[in-house]
């Protein structure tokens, strides 16, 4: 919690003050200074921007912990970074963009590239406060690093109005179409909601026609699934192939026991046609990421032999209560895990990963259990080299194409 030293400092600042405003005004986009912790932000790319949403953030006013409100507070604006130039972690112009949509965490991204709009569902409102109807908003961007939000009404609204919403799900996009599988849903997910529950199956949204699916039955890879990670290989496959790993799967029936329900070992993966809504698992070998992990981040990038490579970092894990601070790359078509050097900037889970200019990775926020202790990396946000394997602090607008790294050449070159 907070220590005397910083209650001290607060109280004679008040003291000190006089008639200056007691309580400096919170954040969406504190300084490198002021930034303490951000977690459960969700983020998509659109052109040229990255696009931030949802999600809580501790920091410092006045060199305190505002004792006022609460460690963290919800981020209130949807937040934009052009990607055009470089920039470090410590100089990037973090743009804040008002939102009208509502403010939870956890929110599942769905990203229609072809008409610049990204649309928000599920998720949770913070300690259930402000809640509002269930809605499907949507988000159009300008093409020039702002947007607006709206509320998107389903073509099927017999079929929308039955669904529940819920957060923890696994999540992509695959061309016109949104998925999510699984989830849990709680008092903080749906307004008036009296149980707890893990959602069974898959739900899909075609962006385009605005209908919305209930896969449950008719197709689904899972019964349950909580924590896990969700990503379209579009080039596997002749309508790519979705990868699905990690995570839990709670009972359906009774109330959902994350920590103690049994988990998806990352040495079996499963993919998942589109198309035909086949399921498959696949073995993988090599530096098998340990496991149960949840909350993890992905990021995936097709190379110039026709493979593709998937970047998994971080998570917590639920069943003994810590968070991760490793990092791997699962190589595809051969399903071998390499593990890359370590972040320097500590374990972390519920952050994002994006795979942008060519060959890097961004990773967006990230906690270890304590709203206080003040992320190593500047604004929560890492970057890596994926052919390199470098961690770093500069994003680099004008790095060379993705290549596969020599040590994930030289394993199909011996194989
Ligand atoms: C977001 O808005 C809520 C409600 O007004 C407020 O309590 C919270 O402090 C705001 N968050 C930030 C980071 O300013
Ligand atoms: C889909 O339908 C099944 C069966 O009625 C139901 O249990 C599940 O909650 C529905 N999924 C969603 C996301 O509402
Ligand atoms: C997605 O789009 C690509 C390119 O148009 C196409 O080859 C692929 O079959 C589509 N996949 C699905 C599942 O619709
Ligand atoms: C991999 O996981 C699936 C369920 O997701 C299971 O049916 C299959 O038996 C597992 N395979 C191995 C080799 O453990
Ligand atoms: C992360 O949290 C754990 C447990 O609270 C703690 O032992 C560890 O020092 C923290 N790591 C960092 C880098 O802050």
């Amino acid at each position: 919690m907070v220590s005397n030293r910083a209650l001290r400092r607060l109280f004679l600042g008040v003291l000190g003050s006089g008639c200056v405003q007691l309580v400096a005004a919170l954040s969406d986009a504190p300084t490198v200074t002021n930034y303490l912790r951000k977690g459960q932000t969700s983020a998509t790319l659109l052109g040229n921007y990255i696009y931030m949403d949802g999600g809580e953030i501790s920091q410092l006013t006045n060199g305190n912990i505002n004792l006022k409100d609460r460690l963290s507070n919800q981020v209130n604006s949807t937040i934009s970074v052009d990607l055009s130039t470089s920039w470090t972690t410590s100089n990037v112009v973090l743009r804040t963009i008002p939102k009208t949509g509502p403010i939870k965490n956890n929110v599942v991204l769905w990203t229609d590239s072809s008409a610049n709009t990204f649309y928000s569902w599920g998720g949770k409102w913070s300690w259930g406060k402000n809640m509002a109807d269930t809605q499907l908003w949507k988000f159009v961007a300008d093409g020039s690093g702002g947007g607006t939000w709206s509320v998107q009404d389903p073509a099927n609204p017999s079929l929308f109005n039955n669904l529940i919403p819920a957060e923890s799900g696994a999540f992509t996009t695959v061309n016109d179409t949104g998925f999510m599988i699984g989830g849990v849903a709680s008092g903080w997910t749906e307004k008036n909601r009296l149980k707890n529950q893990a959602i069974p199956g898959m739900l899909a949204f075609n962006m385009k026609t605005k209908t919305w699916y209930n896969g449950t039955f008719a197709f689904s890879p899972f019964e349950s699934l909580s924590g896990a990670s969700a990503h379209y290989i579009p080039s596997f496959g002749p309508s790519g192939l979705v990868m699905v790993m990690g995570g839990h799967a709670p009972s359906v029936d009774t109330e959902p026991q994350i920590s103690i329900s049994p988990f998806f070992d990352l040495g079996n993966v499963t993919l998942f046609d589109p198309q035909t809504k086949k399921t498959y698992s696949q073995k993988t070998t090599g530096d098998v990421p340990p496991s149960p992990r949840s909350g993890f981040c992905t990021a995936g990038f097709k190379n110039t032999d026709g493979g593709y490579e998937i970047f998994v970092y971080g998570g917590e894990n639920q069943r003994d209560l810590f968070y991760y601070d490793d990092g791997y790359i699962l190589s595809l078509p051969g399903f071998v895990w390499t593990k890359v050097p370590q972040s320097t900037a500590g374990p972390r889970g519920y952050h994002s990963c994006l795979s942008i200019g060519n060959r890097q990775v961004l990773s967006i926020g990230g906690v270890n259990g304590s709203w206080i202790d003040k992320d190593p990396a500047p604004q929560g946000l890492q970057l890596f080299d994926m052919t390199s394997l470098a961690w770093k602090d500069t994003y680099d607008a004008n790095a060379a194409s993705y290549e596969a790294p020599e040590v994930i050449k030289k394993l199909y070159s011996n194989g």
